[in-house]
């Protein structure tokens, strides 16, 4: 049995997890943590780490703002976290390599098996077409959401970048008189409307021919099973830096 704490309990993802992680018979829920305290069908809300009960894993799904309440909540009392939120700063990104000298630390900025395998797969390309093709990555997200681009479009950017020998420059959407697109460009769009879950397109464009990699997720259960699948990956490990693949491969 894994017990977790749910950080952003009251969120889209935070009730997503609460409804999978309800129906699911290694998981308990020991209590959950967002800005305003209360209830949640018998199960306590606090509004911060004070009086949290204790848990194996925190899995937090509030905001980047909140990270070190969440890291020091798990330095207390030896959790291991799940940092399921995006948006971190170059800063905060060094709080969290710190952290897991200390504690088993889970990040990735995207729990579907999709995206992970997305990932791989524009790797690979990036390597095989060079520096022939140029890459753009365009991601379309619902109107709530905050930060841009999304995490996960800098999680693929940054693949297409190590497979290119780290000589892409980000370029942020395009306006006015830019000039020519030069060959170390890396261009990355935020599109933003509606209800959309989310969605990532890495194109690969050459001479002629045009190669198009994507993921669509349907619904924000994928993310909450990604989410509850770390945890019990999670529970028990060493204090350090895991995600997603080492999950996968665990399997
Ligand atoms: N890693 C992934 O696969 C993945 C998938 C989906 C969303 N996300 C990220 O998860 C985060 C939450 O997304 P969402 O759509 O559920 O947002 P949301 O705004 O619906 O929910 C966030 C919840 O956290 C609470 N909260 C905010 N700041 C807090 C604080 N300081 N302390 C306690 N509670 C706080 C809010 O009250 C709210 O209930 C975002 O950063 C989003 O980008 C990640």
């Amino acid at each position: 049995m894994v017990k977790i704490l749910i950080s952003g309990i009251y969120g889209h993802m935070g009730r997503n997890v609460f409804e999978l992680a309800k129906e699911d018979g290694e998981i308990e829920i020991a209590c959950g943590v967002d800005l305003r305290a209360g209830d949640l069908e018998g199960v306590p809300v606090h509004n911060g780490f004070e009086k949290a009960e204790k848990a194996d894993v925190v899995i937090d799904f509030s905001s980047a703002a909140n990270l070190s309440n969440v890291l020091a909540y798990a330095e207390k009392t030896g959790a291991g976290v799940v940092l399921a939120a995006t948006g971190y700063t170059q800063e905060q990104l060094e709080e969290i390599e710190r952290a897991s000298a200390k504690i088993a630390v889970f990040k990735t900025a995207n729990l579907s098996v999709g995206i992970n395998l997305l990932q791989k797969l524009v790797s690979e390309a990036a390597a095989f077409l060079g520096e022939n093709f140029d890459v753009e990555i365009i991601e379309r997200h619902h109107n709530l959401k905050k930060d841009a681009p999304s995490g996960t479009a800098l999680m693929l950017a940054d693949s297409v970048n190590e497979a290119s020998g780290n000589a892409k420059q980000y370029v942020y959407g395009r306006e006015g008189m830019v000039g020519a697109r030069e060959k170390r460009e890396l261009g990355i769009h935020a599109v933003r409307g509606g209800t959309i879950v989310g969605e990532h397109e890495v194109m690969f464009a050459g001479e002629d021919e045009i190669i198009t990699l994507s993921h669509s997720a349907r619904s924000k259960r994928v993310f909450a099973a990604g989410a509850l699948r770390a945890a019990k990956f999670l529970k028990g490990k060493p204090a350090g830096r895991y995600d997603m693949k080492d999950v996968l491969s665990e399997n």
